[in-house]
């Protein structure tokens, strides 16, 4: 048995269902169902005794201890997080209590945990922590990507809340000998994704003939991996990963925006045709994300050199499934622009 945590949101979720569909392990998942967690994305698992959901807070050091000395858990997998930049811009605190005082509380927990085990059980034992790239900070157009080597020198409240549970978490390794990994990845997409962010967010206004906001010039890089490689990547780490190191993940697939917003545009069109002319017509570009990092991108050599992991889908294969699902899926869709959604969007594109 594993326990999961965030399992209710956009990675967390596409993990507990890649899982399943893989192994007989049963899961625990531990979700406090924030406006980012969603059951319906869990629903082909209504009934499957391999999936026990607790809605709760990471922050709850005795829910925590409670659900480790009940289900013994032989690993910890800790998704749960608030994940959004540009909320991270409107209101940080949310993020230094759940990113990081709530890391603490899971990594104080697991260490009570483990030392409780028997030789072989702590032998066994991991705490994965699932980390971003957005903690190493920006790069120039020339600069190699991202090593697990480079600096931690993260610009937004989002990726310094991040870079300090990374920090927790290597020391609970280095002071206390908790046997962790942390894997820090690019961006992800993919179903079940939330609109706010940018794939999931362009397919929906398209849709919907709303206007595409692109940030400041479009010319921001993002590095793009389909969520269910990062779910397999994780399983690589989880199984063969070295205990106190931390593992870059990413597809080697750089885009700017601005190519991401018109592939979904091109793809639109073939897919869903709109009467009232392309949807390329609708992109708009808007005031910058203040303190934009201009370019992240992830050298993947240690994950692919030493646990042979590579990912399967290309972008071209990946922004495909990604955009049937979302048509195919327009219940899902709606369900989640509630009233607190569109609060969101007044928040953050009104005044752009
Ligand atoms: P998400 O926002 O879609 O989901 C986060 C989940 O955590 C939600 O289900 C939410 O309800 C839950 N949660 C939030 N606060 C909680 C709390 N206090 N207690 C319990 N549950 C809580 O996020 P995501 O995009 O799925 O990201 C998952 C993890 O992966 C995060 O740690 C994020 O930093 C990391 N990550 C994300 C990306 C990406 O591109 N989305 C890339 C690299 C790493
Ligand atoms: O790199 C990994 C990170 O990727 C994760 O750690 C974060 O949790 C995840 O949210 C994501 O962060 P980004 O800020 O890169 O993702 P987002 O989808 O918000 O934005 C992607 C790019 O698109 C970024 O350069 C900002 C731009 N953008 C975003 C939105 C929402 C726009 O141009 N317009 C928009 O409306």
């Amino acid at each position: 048995m594993i326990l999961v945590t965030g399992g209710a949101g956009f990675i967390g979720g596409n993990f507990v269902l890649d899982w399943l569909d893989s192994l007989d392990e049963p899961i625990v998942n531990l979700d406090k169902l924030t406006y980012a967690g969603n059951l319906e994305t869990l629903a082909s698992l209504a009934g499957d005794p391999r999936h026990v959901f607790v809605q709760g807070d990471i922050c709850d050091r005795d829910l925590v201890g409670r659900l480790l000395a009940e289900h013994r858990p032989r690993a910890i997998l800790h998704f749960a997080a608030e994940s959004h930049v540009d909320r991270s811009i409107h209101g940080p605190g949310e993020f230094i209590r759940t990113n990081v005082e709530g890391t603490f509380v899971l990594l104080e927990a697991a260490r009570a945990y483990w030392q409780s085990l028997d030789p072989a059980g702590r032998e066994s034992f991991r705490f994965h922590h699932v980390s971003t790239d957005e903690v190493y900070g920006s790069l120039g157009p020339d600069d190699p990507p991202f090593a697990e080597s480079h600096p931690y020198e993260p610009n937004s409240p989002y990726s310094a809340s991040k870079a300090a549970s990374d920090h927790l978490v290597r020391a609970w390794h280095h002071t206390y000998g908790l046997p962790v990994i942390t894997t820090n990845c690019s961006n992800n997409y993919g179903p079940f994704h939330f609109p706010e962010k940018l794939i999931p967010l362009m397919i929906v206004n398209a849709l919907a003939g709303r206007p595409l906001p692109v940030y400041g010039d479009g010319r921001n890089v993002r590095d793009w991996l389909y969520v269910r490689d990062h779910c397999s990547a994780i399983r690589a780490v989880l199984a063969g990963g070295r205990l106190g190191e931390t593992y870059n993940v990413g597809g080697w697939n750089e885009k700017p925006n601005v190519e991401i917003v018109m592939t979904i545009c091109g793809l639109l069109d073939e897919m869903r045709p709109d009467p009232a002319g392309p949807y390329a017509r609708l992109v708009t570009y808007v005031a910058d994300r203040p303190g934009h990092d201009r370019r992240y991108a992830i050298d993947a050599r240690k994950i692919e050199r030493e646990l042979d992991w590579r990912p399967v889908e290309t972008f071209e294969s990946g922004i495909r499934k990604t955009i049937e699902w979302y048509l195919a899926h327009s219940g899902w869709v709606a369900n989640v622009q509630s009233g607190a959604y569109r609060d969101w969007v007044a928040t953050n594109y009104a005044s752009r």
